[in-house]
């Protein structure tokens, strides 16, 4: 597929995937392994694709232009869903002699997964450049975006930016380009791709996105590593990931809860009711029953979470549990939240919850709510008058 006079793209497209990162991200979508090829006066591959699809790659480079005719490969990130087939290239008529770009740590990375075969690894750093014939390739890295190896390459005379896992999206869809598949399904994914990938990266996005900035190179399109190619308007990406990085909410709230039988939810949707009267956006969201991915980017996009878990065994459930060490791992900014659960005896659960959103540098609203086995009509609304509270503290 053509994406521009002199480039390719040659990736796969994964209509199947429902998860990635093993289970922990859903794909509802499926995904997209995209490498591209640059025909210059010498042909260079930008990453390759996920080894269990490596057939299907080293077909289609086979039939044009040919492994052999290989004269560079570009590694943005070995991870092993763009890096995989590096190592079977090798096998597979890759000449021993064809310099292999790719970041200082990202050399050493790749000794490690392919130690097996003989590479020409040529680590580059940010500003190096190469002469590919007409355009000239630049490296950008992009350190703990979201690897230690990961780097961008743009396309001098060109103007693509090859940008790997950043501006992607866990997206398969018939269109190649972003103009040419639903704007809210698109934006959707590619946040839920900041949230669940990008998030404890937030500060060194920041910055790194004011340093692209700062180069003023002109970029016509983005090309990720999955997902779409940003073709109209690219830079609205960019802006929207600068908006993401800045401890980014929407105002809204979910109030997220697990229980075993109903009094936790009849808690959640009395708080819910104070929030709807104060004509708060918000979701109820029981995360027993829910899509972990979903949830999480629920949790991004919110300026407040309400957590509630019935007590079992002294602690909170599971789901809820999972949820807080998310929200703590992917270092969360700018929230409020407040923790709240039924309980028959001990009643802990809230309490670990207050504890947990404070670790996680969640801000506290009122203390934990416990209520005894079932709520009263009057414990009920005490509920609704805390979900207004609440509103307020927004
Ligand atoms: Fe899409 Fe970091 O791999």
């Amino acid at each position: 597929m053509k994406i521009t006079d002199n480039i390719y793209w040659i990736g796969i497209k994964d209509w199947e995937l429902r998860s990635f990162h093993g289970r922990e991200l859903s794909t509802h979508h499926g995904s997209t392994y995209n490498s591209y090829l640059l025909k210059d006066e010498i042909n260079v591959l930008i990453d390759t694709v996920w080894d269990p699809f490596a057939d299907r790659f080293i077909k289609k480079l086979e039939a044009d232009p040919g492994i052999a005719n290989i004269d560079a490969v570009v590694i943005n990130h070995i991870e092993p869903d763009h890096g995989g087939s590096l190592g079977i290239l090798a096998k597979n008529g890759l000449r021993p002699d064809v310099p292999i770009y790719c970041s200082k740590p990202g050399a050493e990375i790749i000794n490690k997964y392919f130690h097996d075969v003989k590479l020409n690894l040529q680590p580059v750093e940010t500003g190096d450049t190469i002469k590919t014939g007409k355009f000239k390739l630049v490296f950008v890295e992009m350190r703990m975006i979201h690897w230690p190896d990961s780097m961008l390459t743009y396309v001098d005379g060109d103007g693509t930016l090859f940008s790997n896992d950043a501006f992607g999206q866990h997206l398969c869809a018939s269109g190649y380009f972003n103009d040419e598949v639903d704007e809210a399904l698109l934006y959707g994914e590619a946040m839920k791709y900041y949230a669940g990938i990008l998030t404890p990266y937030s500060k060194l996005i920041e910055r790194k996105i004011g340093m692209l900035n700062a180069m003023e190179i002109p970029i016509k399109l983005i090309a990720p590593s999955h997902g779409v190619i940003w073709r109209k308007d690219p830079l609205d990406i960019v802006n929207k990931y600068l908006e993401w990085s800045m401890d980014y909410n929407d105002g809204s709230v979910v109030v997220v809860y697990d229980c075993l039988y109903k009094a936790t939810r009849q808690i959640a949707a009395a708080i819910a009711q104070g929030l709807e009267n104060k004509g708060v956006r918000h979701k109820v969201v029981n995360s027993g029953d829910s899509d972990f991915s979903d949830l999480f980017t629920d949790l991004f996009r919110a300026r407040g979470m309400i957590v509630g878990s019935s007590t079992v065994n002294n602690a909170m459930l599971r789901s809820i549990s999972a949820a807080l060490d998310c929200v703590k791992s992917h270092k969360l900014k700018g929230k409020i939240g407040a923790a709240f659960g039924s309980y028959g005896w001990s009643g802990e659960a809230p309490k670990q919850i207050a504890e947990k959103l404070e670790s996680a540098g969640v801000g506290l609203i009122g203390k934990p709510i416990g209520i005894k086995y079932a709520p009263t009509a009057d414990e009920l609304k005490e509920c609704v008058l805390f979900g207004e509270t609440f509103a307020d503290a927004l």
